[in-house]
């Protein structure tokens, strides 16, 4: 099967400095346009990544919906270069490489040369069409599956889930019911789950499915974001 790419999609600049992409059809931005790296960091880094690891949960899977630029990628590899751990991201419309490439993301890597490792590898497996692909960024060990979240199929449970989503505004359905259900199935017993917004659908479907939700203070230029833990028997 082909890997299928994002089309009309463009680079806009964030507050922070750091871009994002637009696509100018649904005129959603991939990130806060507050701050693309200031808000991956808050809401997945710090919130969901330091949080779970200073639980002491170890080894460490996680499952990001909405692999994207691979920013929250590169960022989770740049915090946590000691242990291994596994990343699997799902992204039914990879970013084409020219613009993976010109990101400006490098600037706020610590280890300057994950974003290379990145596109070297992302070039060489998508010019061979493989799916997924298989990306070593330091110690994780990233995986890219060309699939939607509703599609996806895995044995493995997940400890921790970036989900980076667009919004219900453009994307409603990522939002409700059976697709948050499918989500919470993925997770492993005292897996956490972020994402940066708060909706009442949201937090309905998180409670209804037995997990403890939390509201938690959102990136800058955000009032909230939600973490979600499910119950560990
Ligand atoms: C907000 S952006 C994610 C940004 C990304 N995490 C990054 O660091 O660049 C949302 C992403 O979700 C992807 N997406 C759209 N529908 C999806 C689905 N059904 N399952 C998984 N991902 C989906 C989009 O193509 C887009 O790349």
């Amino acid at each position: 099967m082909k890997l299928k790419f994002a089309e009309n999609i463009a680079f806009y600049e964030t507050g922070d400095g750091s871009n994002t992409l637009i696509n100018k059809t649904t005129n959603e931005t991939y990130h806060s346009k507050h701050g693309a790296v200031q808000e991956s960091l808050h809401v997945f880094i710090k919130t969901g990544l330091e949080f779970i690891l200073s639980t002491g949960h170890r080894p460490l899977k996680i499952l990001e919906v909405g692999f994207g630029t691979g920013l929250n990628a590169m960022l989770t590899a740049d915090y946590n270069c000691i242990e291994p751990f596994i990343y699997h991201t799902l992204e039914p419309f990879l970013v084409p490489l020219d613009i993976i490439k010109n990101t400006n993301y490098t600037r706020y890597l610590k280890q300057k040369h994950l974003k290379d490792y990145l596109v070297d590898q992302y070039k060489k497996q998508t010019e061979q069409e493989l799916n997924p692909m298989t990306l070593y960024l330091g110690n994780c060990e990233l995986k890219v599956f060309n699939t939607s979240l509703e599609e996806f199929q895995s044995d493995l449970k997940y400890d921790l889930i970036f989900y980076d989503a667009f919004s219900r505004h453009s994307q409603q359905e990522m939002w409700e019911g059976e697709t948050i259900a499918k989500v919470v199935s993925l997770m492993a017993p005292g897996g956490v789950f972020v994402t940066y917004s708060v909706t009442g659908n949201l937090k309905r479907a998180m409670r209804d499915l037995g997990l403890e939700v939390e509201r938690m203070a959102g990136a800058p230029g955000k009032r909230e974001m939600l973490r979600a833990i499910k119950p560990k028997i």
